[in-house]
């Protein structure tokens, strides 16, 4: 069901799994992002009535991701702080058409992969950690993004044809699969690992 033109490769997990500090403080700003996102698509649109609700429920939900990272961070020790985002969103947008009504439906769509790969990996975090809390949050996790993707699907459809998003989601997620492959090796969620 998730739209993925590649899948993380072996070892991802492991690398990640090892440096969970890190990973767990990247988590928190990518789940604020999340909220943000939503966020500024329903500031930006408030003419897609079929938008407003759907976005407002998402938006609570990526903001209580928050806060339940914030959690896990405060009970491993971890001050929350500014991190060094991933090139990751901001080379996925660059994928994005300049001009409406195209640019509405880019955005979407970019956004469902998003939530598409943070299932992905989520997934693979929840089977790799030790930490039975953390692996019990993560599925959770997995399961609420993949829903996720599916929202952000659903309101792109809502807007064009199926068949158009279908084809349009298709290329978009080559253009995630390559950006990842470009992805710098970094213990954050939408990055690279060591080579094993
Ligand atoms: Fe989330
Ligand atoms: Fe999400």
């Amino acid at each position: 069901m998730l739209k993925l033109a590649s899948a993380t490769p072996p070892g991802w997990a492991a690398f990640a799994a090892a440096r969970l500090d890190a990973v767990l403080l990247d988590h928190a700003h990518c789940e604020r992002r999340a909220a943000a996102t939503a966020l500024a698509l329903l500031s930006r649109y408030p003419h897609h009535g079929a938008l407003q609700a759907p976005l407002a429920a998402l938006a609570r939900e990526e903001l209580a991701h928050f806060e339940e990272v914030l959690g896990h961070l405060a009970r491993r020790g971890i001050v929350y702080r500014r991190a060094q985002p991933s090139p990751y969103a901001g080379r996925l947008h660059d994928g994005v058409r300049a001009h409406e009504p195209e640019r509405l439906l880019d955005r979407l769509l970019v956004a469902a992969l998003i939530e598409a790969r943070s299932c992905e990996r989520l997934g693979l975090l929840a089977d790799a950690v030790p930490d039975p809390a953390l692996a019990h949050f993560y599925r959770g996790l997995r399961a609420a993004e993949a829903r996720h993707h599916g929202v952000y699907a659903e309101l792109a459809c809502a807007l064009v044809p199926r068949e158009a998003v279908a084809v349009r989601l298709d290329a978009l997620a080559r253009h995630e699969a390559e950006v990842l492959a470009r992805a710098p090796v970094a213990p954050r969620l939408h990055d690279a690992a060591e080579p094993a």
